[in-house]
């Protein structure tokens, strides 16, 4: 346990508990062409990213084979926000040439769209991502799947040597970064209505891409690249995006601690709570659903 940094005890609701990190990045300069993609982490965020890049960019392989990190920056609290990292921001993007995929970026705005990750609780996010009306494309996913993919994340990336009933504990209490869970979705759902938010759920991406990059094109007013979907679909597939250096997130992240075995495109599955939940954990997490629930309509991953 104590491997994990930044571990906060914060109960479902407890935004106050964040106070300390209510600090200069919240001042940070929003456009209103900004798109940004936020989720709790292990949603699917990277392959929402993804998407969204192919949409908004277009698949031009001279670009997308930079590594996603670099085209589609993470926008984390100060103590990660680094000058490097905000200038890079504020001068995106660094594509700025003419391309045949030209006409698929945002043009009634007439700029380029910086494109920026984050998992922020929404409440948490740069004050001017409301005011300018940047969009938010926000992902959400079972958190069972979430549970069992962070804690596989978590031992390769942060060195958690604990057994995975320990760490179903610590992800219901919330003892880990950019939780507590329901908090971080609720707090995008609730807003869905009257903020520019979009909500896409990982299971239904396993089911419809197609369907669901439609949804997002409409939304980011982008148009539907009929022609290249067969091309975007193969270039999102789990086993595309697991062998391309770009988004396999292999190279920027291997390192941290010694080599787990655990991949960051482990699975790619809906369901693989299944394979790994007992029945005692099942009904902790119904549970904590119930109740962190019960007060919201939230419909999904109540069973
Ligand atoms: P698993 O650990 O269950 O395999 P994030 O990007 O938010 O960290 O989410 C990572 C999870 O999304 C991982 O889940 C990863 O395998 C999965 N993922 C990434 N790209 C995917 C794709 N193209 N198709 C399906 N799942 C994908």
């Amino acid at each position: 346990v104590s491997s994990l940094v930044n571990v906060v005890p914060h109960s479902f609701t407890a935004l106050p508990q964040y106070a300390d990190f209510h600090t200069a990045h919240r001042s940070f300069p929003c456009r209103s062409s900004d798109i940004w993609v936020a989720s709790h982490p292990k949603s699917g965020t990277t392959w929402t990213q993804e998407l969204v890049w192919c949409l908004v960019r277009g698949l031009d392989h001279s670009l997308s084979s930079k590594p996603l990190m670099n085209r589609f920056p993470f926008f984390e609290w100060d103590s990660l926000m680094t000058p490097e990292l905000v200038q890079a921001l504020e001068s995106m993007p660094d594509d700025n040439v003419e391309k045949p995929g030209a006409q698929w970026r945002i043009l009634e705005r007439g700029d380029d769209p910086r494109l920026i990750k984050t998992h922020l609780h929404r409440e948490l996010m740069p004050r001017g991502v409301r005011s300018s009306k940047s969009k938010i494309i926000y992902v959400v996913r079972d958190p069972r799947d979430v549970c069992v993919s962070l804690f596989h994340h978590t031992i390769k990336f942060l060195g958690y040597t604990g057994d995975f009933d320990h760490f179903v504990d610590m992800f219901l209490s919330a003892r880990y970064e950019f939780g507590p869970y329901w908090s971080n979705v609720l707090s995008f759902w609730n807003k869905r209505k009257s903020d520019n938010i979009l909500v896409l759920k990982y299971e239904d991406m396993h089911a419809d891409l197609v369907g669901e990059m439609v949804r997002v094109a409409k939304y980011l007013e982008v148009p539907i690249p009929e022609n290249q979907l067969p091309e975007i679909v193969e270039h999102l597939s789990f086993r595309n995006m697991k062998d391309n250096p770009a988004t396999n997130n292999e190279s920027t992240m291997d390192g941290l601690v010694e080599n787990t075995g655990v991949k960051f495109m482990r699975k790619g599955i809906v369901g693989d709570h299944k394979n790994v939940l007992s029945v005692d954990q099942l009904k902790r997490f119904q549970v904590w659903t119930q109740t962190c629930l019960k007060d919201s309509d939230f419909p999904y991953y109540r069973d």
